[in-house]
């Protein structure tokens, strides 16, 4: 037994869940962002609910709009969607600099990334900062099953992404 620190913690109580938000901003632009930090809240009246920095882009956008899809990733796409994570929304067009496929279903606002696996169309409902995150509860409106293969998760403290 010993003590270890809350951050080396995270790296080890992996893998973690992955998957990609995407979010269009008000002149329609859209914006794609990988997150660790999400859960299923509700299963009668389908909740989700996701953790972004304070600091990021995404959550202002989804603060304005109300909406994101969000998608969970298979190996096909896993490179491009961590390339997302290496920069902001607010200084990238990251479809455009990652060329990244996008494609839109009905009763989904917000389109979802062309390969992906699960996908959720989803709406604010609630949001609570907690220290240097945000949490958002998020209304699922449409559940699909674009490709049936296996989605990623990550090792490492969120250093590779690869299924299990
Ligand atoms: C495996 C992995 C998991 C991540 N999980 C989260 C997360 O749960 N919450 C978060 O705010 N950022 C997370 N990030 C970092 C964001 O994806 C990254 O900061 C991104 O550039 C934010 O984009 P944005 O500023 O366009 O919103 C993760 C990154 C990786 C590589």
């Amino acid at each position: 037994m010993k003590e270890i620190s809350f951050g080396q913690s995270a790296a080890l109580s992996g893998p973690h869940l992955f998957a990609a938000i995407v979010t269009r901003n008000e002149a329609g632009q859209a914006n794609i962002m990988g997150v660790s930090w999400f859960s299923f809240v509700s299963m009668k009246d389908g909740k989700l609910l996701f953790c972004t920095s304070n600091k990021g882009y995404t959550g202002g956008v989804i603060q304005k709009t109300k909406k994101a899809s969000l998608c969970m990733v298979t190996e096909d796409i896993k490179e491009k969607v961590l390339q997302c994570c290496t920069c902001s929304g607010s200084a990238t067009n990251k479809i455009e600099a990652f060329g990244i496929s996008l494609d839109t279903y009905d009763g989904f606002d917000v389109p979802v990334v062309s390969g992906a696996g699960v996908c959720w169309a989803l709406e604010l409902s609630d949001s609570m900062i907690a220290g240097d995150h945000t949490i958002y509860v998020m209304d699922v409106k449409k559940t699909i099953l674009l490709e049936d293969k296996p989605h990623v998760m990550a090792f490492d403290g969120y250093k590779r992404l690869a299924t299990v």
